[in-house]
């Protein structure tokens, strides 16, 4: 008799519970979107150095931020007490009067470390340029997907991993380092959690679609986009040699970008395919870009356009490791002597669930497609290059060291064989 005015009352109770957490969260999550609470200007004292339109070996792109529009000042040298202003600047305001400045270092030694600062009394910091010799041994880490969703994530964590490395040659990162592109303080959050890094370790990222790169307000050209444009308008897509590896770091940031043969990306294809021709003399071949082959998500196995579209001319050309994120989760696998690497797990807010396909399901669909790796853990890889083998080991956040593989290549040029 009593159980339904009960109940009534605790539907009524719960109810009026959630109109109350709605009532407090809406307005905190509306004033957070328009940056009531938490506006941030970029920090001044940090500088970002990454290799978007440059050869290594010689050139650097290093950039910064004013607090107003300002002319700014940049030294450089091999010592860190003797440092010279470099005054060549590029900004898209000729007079160098901005407060995002950016400036395309040259004439630089190969296999040289170099010493920098503004004129913003940032700390000196401190990158190394490509090395002259290919062969030498050398690693780098990698992420993606860094973004934070309305400033939350695990991403502060990796970044104090990456900054505990003594000596990364550069930082990857597969594309959505931050959740808008056209928002500034993302990219001050982000620039801001990089900072146990950033001053001595150069950054080689490309676009994800939360970079928002078809808009022209969008950060990522500010910071990072390229200083040439192609018949297409600006284009984000580059690579270069370090070492024994080439790396080439394309434009597939959205959805229209996975289907190669489309007018778009007709010019990426031809790019691509001369690059890595370019690159058979190299034992290794990295290609990054952000959206997904295979995946451990839930709508399907592999996506069938980057599939049949980019596939085929990554195995033409014997390419090693194709790295790449979007899916918020960890998988690695292999499918016709190419190691392919999800690596979503970057410090943005993970993916809960991982959909494993039976071997039925994988064998009607990818034949020969080997599942080797899946996780939910945000991580950092760790890709080191020798002579002949390329290892990669990922490391949680935990410090728990949960996959591990080492590829080798007896002839440059040819495909890798995995050798544990
Ligand atoms: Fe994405």
């Amino acid at each position: 008799m009593t159980a339904a005015p009960q109940k009534q009352k605790k539907r009524r109770f719960l109810k009026v519970m959630l109109c109350i957490l709605i009532m407090i969260t809406t307005p905190a999550l509306i004033a957070v979107k328009l940056g009531i609470f938490l506006s941030r200007a970029p920090p001044t004292d940090l500088v970002l150095v990454n290799f978007t339109s440059c050869d290594p070996k010689t050139e650097a792109m290093l950039s910064w931020n004013s607090a107003t529009d300002t002319q700014t000042e940049l030294w450089i040298g091999t010592s860190s007490n003797n440092l010279t202003a470099y005054t060549t600047i590029n900004n898209s305001d000729a007079t160098g009067i901005a407060t995002i400045h950016r400036v395309h270092v040259r004439n630089l030694t190969a296999g040289q470390k170099y010493y920098y600062k503004t004129s913003l009394n940032g700390p000196i910091g401190s990158f190394s340029t490509a090395p002259a010799i290919a062969g030498s041994s050398f690693h780098a880490l990698l992420v993606s997907d860094t973004q934070h969703f309305y400033f939350n994530g695990y991403y502060e964590r990796i970044a104090q991993m990456v900054g505990k490395d003594p000596n990364p040659a550069f930082f990857m990162i597969a594309g959505d380092l931050v959740d808008e592109g056209t928002l500034l303080e993302g990219w001050s959050h982000f620039l801001e959690k990089s900072r146990p890094w950033i001053s001595k370790t150069p950054l080689v990222p490309v676009a994800g679609n939360h970079e928002e790169i078809q808009e022209p307000d969008s950060y990522y050209w500010d910071y990072m986009g390229p200083e040439e444009v192609d018949s297409f308008g600006n284009r984000t897509y580059y690579a270069f040699n370090w070492s024994n590896a080439l790396f080439v770091c394309m434009e597939i940031a959205n959805g229209e970008h996975e289907d190669m043969s489309s007018l778009l990306q007709a010019d990426q294809l031809l790019w691509l395919q001369t690059t890595l021709a370019n690159g058979m003399s190299q034992e290794f071949r990295v290609v990054m870009f952000h959206r997904p082959v295979f995946s451990p998500m839930s709508h399907g196995i592999f996506y069938q356009s980057t599939l049949t579209t980019l596939v085929p001319t990554l195995e033409a050309y014997n390419v090693s490791l194709v790295i790449y994120g979007h899916d918020h989760v960890y998988g690695r696998y292999r499918y016709n002597n190419i190691t392919y690497l999800c690596h979503g797990c970057g410090g943005g807010l993970n993916n809960q669930l991982i959909y494993i396909p039976s071997q039925e399901e994988i064998d009607q669909n990818v034949p020969g497609l080997v599942i080797q790796r899946l996780s939910l853990v945000p991580a950092v890889t760790k890709l080191d290059f020798s002579n002949t083998t390329l290892t990669i080991t990922t490391t949680s956040i935990d410090n728990l060291q949960f996959d591990s593989t080492t590829l080798e290549v007896s002839t440059p040029g040819h495909l890798t064989r995995e050798v544990s």
